[in-house]
């Protein structure tokens, strides 16, 4: 097979910070492991519209839509709200979601034993915690129509409507299937049948892709409501769960934060497969550009490190070498290393970003 490619879009404030230290691994598996990528670099949001007045340019959208993998870093910073709508750097993000149509939005909750402590759950509730949760990203309830604020007589009515379609609903309950068999196998459906007719026919659907084509995935259901009272009360029960646009993005965030901080959090955008059989993709880490710690070193690199780890396991079928770039972080996190977002105020100096790069690295070397 002809050797990978992976568009690199560093973006704005600490994403071009985070993405030199996935540079330094991805040269690393380069080096050290064979494992090639006909890498590439290109321009996104504030990045793009300084150079070209827009925050994604076309070439830019083309080449995304040929790469094997697209890594971005993250858009937007102050000097870009006096912007436009149309040309503010998120659009630049948003185009690139919508144009490639990635459906599946995969955000894991993961618990690094060192960092337990972090947790607003107790210890053992969270050690060793590995869920993903898949959340439908492109229609449901931020998107049907109608919508709108109307007069109904002499008051306002605001309008949003859920609508999804079969096709829709089948293709992420797939995408959920297919990350289950390359993990736990279980795959909990969530949403409210009991009262929302899209909810009823969500599950129907559901039931009836696992029949025909996963029937070796075990399924099961849950109201979306009563999944988030177990996501608190015992999170490890689950492995792969799929839900809609609306309920998704409440339960990823809360999923996310029973494990700690914002600069350890990956996530990865899905589409249809391509000829080659690879899914479209486009993985990023879920926080900002952080503009306050922006230009001093102090930026986490792990959240871009981890959605680079993704990208091996979903885009690459390196499971194996996903699995070693996450144990490498877990030994220098259980060595003690910390970036400043994961430290209190106890007087411990932090590591900068590119000390936490480097660490990374060397625990990468000591595992060959
Ligand atoms: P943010 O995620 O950039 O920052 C929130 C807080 O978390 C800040 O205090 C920041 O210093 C800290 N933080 C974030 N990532 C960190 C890391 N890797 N290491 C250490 N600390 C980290 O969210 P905020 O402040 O709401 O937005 C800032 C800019 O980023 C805005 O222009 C916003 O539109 C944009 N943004 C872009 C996103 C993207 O590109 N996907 C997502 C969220 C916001
Ligand atoms: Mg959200």
């Amino acid at each position: 097979m002809s050797t990978p490619s992976l568009l690199i879009l560093p973006g704005d404030g600490i994403g071009p910070e985070v993405m030199a230290e996935v540079v330094k691994i991805i040269d690393w598996y380069g080096d050290k492991r064979g494992l090639k990528f006909d890498v590439s670099h290109d321009l996104v949001g504030g990045a793009a519209y300084d150079k070209h007045g827009t925050p994604l340019h076309d070439d830019t959208m083309a080449r995304a839509q040929k790469a094997d993998a697209v890594l971005l870093g993250a858009v937007g910073g102050p000097k870009y709200d006096v912007l436009d709508f149309s040309v503010k750097p998120e659009r630049g993000l948003l185009r690139l979601r919508k144009e490639m149509d990635l459906y599946a939005n995969l955000r894991p909750a993961q618990c690094f034993d060192a960092l337990a402590d972090f947790s607003s759950l107790k210890k053992d509730v969270v050690a060793g915690l590995d869920i993903m949760i898949v959340r439908e990203l492109t229609s449901g309830i931020y998107f049907g129509e109608p919508r709108g604020i109307f007069k109904e007589g002499n008051e306002r009515v605001g309008v949003n409507t859920q609508r999804y379609t079969e096709s829709e609903i089948a293709r992420v309950a797939r995408s959920a299937f297919e990350l289950a068999r390359r993990r736990g196998n279980k795959v909990c459906s969530m949403e409210k049948a009991n009262v929302m007719e899209s909810g009823i026919l969500w599950r129907d659907v559901v039931t009836e892709i696992h029949q025909a084509e996963y029937a070796d995935v075990e399924l099961s259901h849950m109201y979306a409501d009563a999944g988030a009272m177990q996501l608190c009360r015992w999170p490890k029960q689950f492995d792969v769960i799929v839900t809609d646009n609306l309920f998704g993005d409440l339960l990823s965030d809360a999923a996310a934060m029973l494990t700690g901080s914002l600069g350890m959090l990956p996530s990865a955008s899905l589409g249809a497969p391509m000829e080659n059989g690879r899914p479209k993709a486009l993985y990023e880490p879920v926080h900002g550009s952080a503009p306050d710690i922006a230009g001093q070193g102090k930026a986490n690199p792990i959240a871009c490190v981890l959605s680079f780890a993704m990208a091996l396991r979903y885009s690459f079928d390196q499971g194996d070498e996903a699995t070693r770039l996450e144990n490498a972080i877990e030994k220098v996190l259980a060595d003690g290393a910390r970036t400043a977002d994961l430290l209190g105020e106890d007087g411990v100096t932090p590591l900068s970003t590119s000390q936490m790069g480097d660490a990374i690295v060397a625990a990468l070397e000591a595992t060959i």
